[in-house]
C-alpha cells in the first residue's frame, strides 16, 4: 500500500492544490465574461437606436415583398427613373392658398383680375366624340401613362393605391374634371362605378405635365381599358393652366358626370 495515501500533509496539500486550480480558472471565466460584457461579445446590447432601426427593417421588408406582387423591378424602376426625371425637370410651382395670399399684393391682383374660366367652353365637344383619334397622341398618351398605372394599376383596374379608371364615369364624363384632376390633383371621396374611394392623400397634382402631355394621357385614359370618350385637346389644357397652385380639388368643386 502506498504510504503517501495515509499521510495527512499530502492530503492537506492535494485539497489545496485542487482549491489553487478551481480559483484558477474561475478567476479566468470571470475575465472573460467581463470583457465580453464590455466589448459585447456575447450578442449586441441593443440601443433605442438599433431598436428602431430593426422596426424599420422589418416594415421596409413588409413593403417590399408587398410591391413585388404588385409591380415587378423593371416596372418600378421604369417608373421610378420616369417620375424622377419629370421632377428634376419640372419648375416648382407656387402654392397660392387663398389664406396665404397678401392683400394688395401682385398675387392677389392678378387672382382677382383673372377672367373666369368658362367650362362649358371646355366641355362642349360632343360632335367629336366619334372622330378619330391620332395615334401620335395616343402615344404620347400611353408614355405619360406609365406614371398613372403605379397607383391605377396598368390597365386602369384600380388598386390599393388609386381608384380604377376603366369603366370611371369620370374618364368618359367632362374633361375640365379630368384636367382639373391634373393640375390639382383631388382629395376626398369620390365615387367611381358605384363605389365609394377616400384615399387619405388623395391624389398629388401632376402639373409638371406639358399641355400636349395631359391632352394625350387624357386621351388615352378616354380610349382604353374599354373606355370610349372624345379626344381632349392641349388648348383644353392651356385654357385651365391657371388652376395650378390651387389646393387639391375636391369632388364638390368638379362637374358631376
Ligand atoms: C400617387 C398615386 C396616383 C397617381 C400617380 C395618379 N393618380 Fe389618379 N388618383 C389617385 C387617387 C388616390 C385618386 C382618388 C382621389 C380621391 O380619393 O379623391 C385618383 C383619382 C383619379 C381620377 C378620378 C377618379 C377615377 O378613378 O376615375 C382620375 C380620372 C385620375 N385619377 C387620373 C389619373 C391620371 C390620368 C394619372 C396619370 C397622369 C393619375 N391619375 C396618376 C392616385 C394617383
Amino acid at each position: 500500500m502506498d504510504p503517501t495515501r495515509d499521510n495527512p500533509l499530502i492530503r492537506i496539500k492535494a485539497f489545496f492544490d485542487g482549491l489553487g486550480i478551481f480559483t484558477f480558472f474561475t478567476v479566468i471565466l470571470l475575465l472573460i465574461l467581463g470583457m465580453g460584457a464590455l466589448f459585447g461579445w456575447f450578442g449586441k446590447t441593443d440601443t433605442p437606436e438599433d431598436a428602431a432601426g430593426d422596426i424599420r427593417y422589418e416594415i421596409k421588408k413588409e413593403i417590399d415583398s408587398a410591391q413585388a406582387t404588385v409591380l415587378t423591378e423593371e416596372q418600378i424602376s421604369t417608373v421610378l427613373s420616369d417620375v424622377a426625371g419629370k421632377l428634376a425637370s419640372s419648375k416648382a410651382i407656387a402654392v397660392e392658398k387663398p389664406e396665404q395670399i397678401v392683400p394688395g399684393s401682385d398675387t392677389a391682383k392678378n387672382l382677382a383680375e383673372a377672367p373666369a374660366v368658362d367650362l362649358t367652353n371646355i366641355d362642349a365637344s360632343p360632335a367629336e366624340a366619334d372622330a378619330a383619334i391620332d395615334p401620335a397622341v395616343l402615344e404620347i398618351g400611353k408614355a405619360q401613362f406609365l406614371v398613372c398605372g403605379a397607383c391605377h394599376g396598368q390597365n386602369g383596374e384600380g388598386g390599393a393605391a388609386a381608384p380604377p379608371l376603366a369603366g370611371s364615369e369620370w374618364v368618359t364624363g367632362p374633361i375640365s374634371n379630368l384636367v382639373i384632376i391634373q393640375l390639382r390633383g383631388l382629395k376626398g371621396p369620390i365615387t367611381v362605378a358605384g363605389k365609394e374611394y377616400n384615399f387619405p392623400a388623395g391624389m398629388t397634382p401632376m402639373a409638371y405635365q406639358t399641355d400636349e402631355q395631359i391632352a394625350g394621357v387624357l386621351t388615352y385614359i378616354r380610349n382604353n381599358f374599354g373606355n370610349k370618350a372624345s379626344a381632349v385637346k392641349p388648348e383644353q389644357v392651356a385654357a385651365l393652366r391657371s388652376e395650378v397652385g390651387k389646393p387639391q380639388a375636391t369632388v364638390e368643386e368638379l362637374t358631376k358626370p
